[in-house]
């Protein structure tokens, strides 16, 4: 089978990799790819934007699976337009991609559905949001309705920052992202990460992760799209999972099966596990970003079956998902200046003595420049170690860090650490 991979970063690198060891795949292509999808992907020139461009490509390359790994092609259509012309596509079509694409949207059918949330309130309107700051208390979080590269979430601790949040997202602050806000009570407890694949009717777990979403140790400084990660996290246990998948996910499932815009691909429930239990802060339409990359090193399953499956609505019929009890654990390795302006044109060595086995560099934002791997992003490197415990994935993780020679990023140290703390206590 010839696949085709949409994306470019470190979840798109990881996603390859997985799929290029499937005995089932032909030709794997990548759009627009990078140096290390290049690896196990031929890399094409497509316009993802232009569907029909990409329709083309699949009929003229007898592609068998479409597999769109980043949320902006998802909410814009891609998956329609593919689906349409008789493509098995991995991610869900617009309307179900809504889940992500507007918060009010998902805010709304968790009342509806009475699935546990923060309580909220929706904002067309700049004074009418002002006004509304009135029924919350401090701290409040106030978010742009739309999608906003993660940037889109203000947690405001006194009323004059709420204020400011809400002019600067109506007054274009966060673009078209911003022409609606949701105001929101303030959660507190641990955040979790849980995926489930669904193909719009049935539903399998594909495990949990816990991110590091703050550029600095200790889990200080700007948010980022996240500094490292780790699966599986032990905090959403079984007991946990079970009621998130109960009371969160699976009502999802079913209400947008109901409304006739079943929800096809991966879900992913960011979740605050509180005093009460599970409570959804958000989902995603698609993997997270470096959360995929612990995944599929855990994931013991064909991915070609596996993402055919829910693309086809045949997931009952394959294996679930079998996820090994080995920890991973990913550190990103970022270029200086994220997350804002980072720079570019660093230059990389030392990828080849890190990966070592049971250790894999994924390649997020990297270019080749005169046959030099230099930086070309925000985030360059998802440094992934998989080992029986979270301390020996950590060990091993740095250990790569520490061959890889790019002395214009920087790396947070302590990812794992709230395990670990845990770990130790135990
Ligand atoms: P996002 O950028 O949308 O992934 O969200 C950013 C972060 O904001 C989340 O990971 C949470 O840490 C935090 N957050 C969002 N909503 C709430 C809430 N209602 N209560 C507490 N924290 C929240
Ligand atoms: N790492 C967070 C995300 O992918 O949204």
């Amino acid at each position: 089978m010839n696949v085709l991979l949409i994306g470019s970063g470190g979840r798109e690198h990881a996603l390859a990799w997985k799929l290029a060891q499937s005995p089932k795949l032909d030709r794997l292509f990548a759009a627009p790819g990078n140096p290390g999808i290049a690896e196990h992907a031929e890399i094409v020139a497509l316009d993802i934007a232009d569907h029909e461009a990409v329709a083309a490509f699949c009929a003229a390359h007898a592609i068998g699976l479409v597999v769109i790994g980043p949320e902006a092609p998802l909410v814009d259509g891609l998956g329609n337009a593919l689906r349409a012309a008789g493509f098995p596509v991995f991610g869900p079509d617009k309307a179900a991609a809504q889940l992500e694409g507007s918060k009010g949207f998902t805010k709304d059918l968790c009342a509806q559905e009475a699935i546990p949330t923060a309580a909220y309130r929706r904002f067309a309107d700049k004074d009418a949001a002002l006004a509304g700051l009135d029924a919350f208390a401090l701290p409040v979080v106030i978010k742009a309705d739309g999608l906003a590269a993660g940037k889109g979430v203000v947690i405001a601790e006194r009323r004059a920052e709420a204020e400011a949040a809400i002019e600067d997202m109506f007054d274009g602050g966060y673009g078209s992202a911003g022409a609606e806000v949701v105001i929101e009570e303030f959660l507190t407890g641990e955040e979790a990460s849980f995926f489930a694949l669904t193909d719009g009717h049935s539903v399998v777990s594909l495990g949990s992760a816990q991110d590091h979403k703050r550029v600095g140790d200790g889990d200080v400084g700007p948010n980022t799209g996240g500094m490292g990660a780790y699966s599986p996290a032990p905090v959403l246990t079984p007991a946990l999972e079970a009621r998130a998948m109960a009371e969160i996910v699976e009502p999802t499932v079913r209400a947008m099966a109901a409304a006739g815009t079943p929800y096809s691909g991966v879900l992913y429930a960011g979740l605050m596990l509180t005093a009460e239990g599970p409570k959804l802060i958000e989902y995603n339409a698609r993997f997270g970003d470096p959360e995929c990359q612990v995944l599929m090193m855990r994931l013991e399953n064909d991915l070609v079956d596996l993402l055919l499956a829910v693309a086809e609505g045949r997931l009952a019929e394959v294996p679930a998902p079998r996820l090994s009890r080995d920890t991973a654990l990913t550190v990103v390795m970022a270029a200086n200046g994220y997350p804002g302006t980072p720079e570019k044109g660093g230059s990389i060595t030392g990828i080849a003595d890190a990966e070592t086995p049971g250790v894999k560099v994924f390649h997020a934002g990297t270019a080749l420049q005169n046959g030099t791997l230099v930086a070309n992003g925000g985030r360059v490197l998802n440094v992934t170690a998989r080992a029986p415990d979270i301390r020996i994935a950590q060990a091993a993780a740095y250990k790569a860090v520490d061959a890889i020679d790019f002395p214009t990023g920087f790396c947070r140290r302590d990812i794992g650490w709230r395990e670990i703390a845990r770990a130790g206590t135990s």
